[in-house]
């Protein structure tokens, strides 16, 4: 093996920049070139790319986002784009790509493997919603800045006696909205998994200010829905893998609790600042690890796998298995939550 490439695609991430600079670190211990592909499959379709030395990712461990840049491109969308997939792959004489990506960029990666490019897979999502891996990099991140600001809402909710509904992400699945509404003592927590039940939220916020509390603190999810109802969404708009952009359901769930309770209600929707700036301790070392075992799985030639964190050791998985089926809450986890609810 004498050249890999590298691409980051989809929402971008905490902890992208430490998976860029472990395979370029460890490719250079081995003596392997990297050249990392702009914007992902954008990037390959139009043979848009930069070599990536020593250099160029000092620095960048603690720096959140992505160095390559990051697009929501979907090859598959037209038949001539991935022909210029493959070929420019061929062109730049790499004899592996390394995939940093969620769902979508990795279920594109699937099937170019099928198509016989040499792809390993590294998982990537906010959401933590990637199945066969206990944790995605980026969520810690992500539930760390949703845990702070809970904790300020706390501050200004209980000072005005009011409820303060906040809107975290979670498109499919509300782990972000779980972990943080635990470590930051919400009074509720919705979930995509689970159907709104507006008359159970308001009884049970009832209930508390009986008991004396004058203030809640209401978490989210971007994609819960409620009974019989739709998520709610910000324009009909679908983007290159079908998705629609979420937000919005704080907002409804905020004026349907003041309507239904009186109590005075605010929404606060955290919406990208949940995915932007430095990764935490934990989301840097589990994308360094990441980072060194993509490189080790391309040079075993362990092509179509993607590597996990299981327990507390790195494996690889099928890159199919880890997109087959979407990693929802665990049930157990979310009932154990509203021991804390109301
Ligand atoms: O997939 C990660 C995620 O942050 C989701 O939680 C959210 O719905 C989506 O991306 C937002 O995407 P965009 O940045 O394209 O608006």
């Amino acid at each position: 093996m004498k050249k890999i490439g590298i691409l980051t695609g989809g929402g971008d991430c905490p902890g992208l920049n430490p998976v860029i600079r472990a395979v370029v670190r460890k490719a250079h211990t081995d003596g392997i070139g990297v050249i990392g592909i702009r914007n992902g499959w954008k990037g390959l379709i139009e043979n848009d790319t930069v070599a990536l030395d020593l250099g160029a990712v000092s620095g960048i461990l603690h720096r959140g986002g992505t160095i390559l840049g990051t697009s929501r491109t979907n090859p598959y969308k037209n038949k001539e784009n991935v022909e210029k997939v493959k070929y420019n792959y061929k062109g730049l004489g790499i004899d592996a790509l390394i995939v940093i990506g969620g769902e979508d960029t990795l279920g594109v990666a699937a099937k170019l493997c099928d198509e016989g490019l040499n792809v390993v897979g590294v998982p990537k999502t906010i959401d933590n919603d990637l199945s066969h891996t206990d944790y995605t990099f980026g969520f810690d991140t992500a539930v760390n800045i949703a845990t702070e600001a809970i904790d300020r809402l706390h501050t200004t909710a209980e000072s005005h006696h009011r409820i303060i509904v906040c809107e975290v992400m979670g498109r499919h699945a509300g782990w972000i909205a779980v972990h943080a509404g635990i470590a930051g003592g919400a009074d509720i927590i919705l979930i995509p998994e689970v159907p709104i039940d507006i008359e159970e939220v308001c009884a049970s916020l009832k209930k508390r200010r009986e008991r004396g509390k004058l203030f809640s603190i209401v978490v989210v999810a971007e994609g819960a829905k409620f009974k019989k109802g739709q998520a709610v969404t910000q324009e009909e708009k679908l983007d290159a893998f079908g998705h629609v952009r979420l937000g919005g359901i704080g907002q409804n769930l905020s004026e349907l609790i003041e309507e239904k309770t009186g109590y005075e209600t605010r929404v606060t929707v955290l919406g990208h600042i949940q995915r932007g700036g430095t990764p935490t301790a934990f989301d840097r070392v589990l994308g360094t690890r990441f980072g060194v075992e993509a490189m080790d799985l391309a040079k075993n030639g362990k092509f179509g796998y993607m590597v996990s964190l299981q327990g507390n050791k790195i494996e690889a998985v099928t890159i199919k298995e880890a997109i087959g089926q979407l990693k929802t809450v665990d049930m157990d986890l979310y009932n154990m939550s509203k021991i804390f609810f109301g």
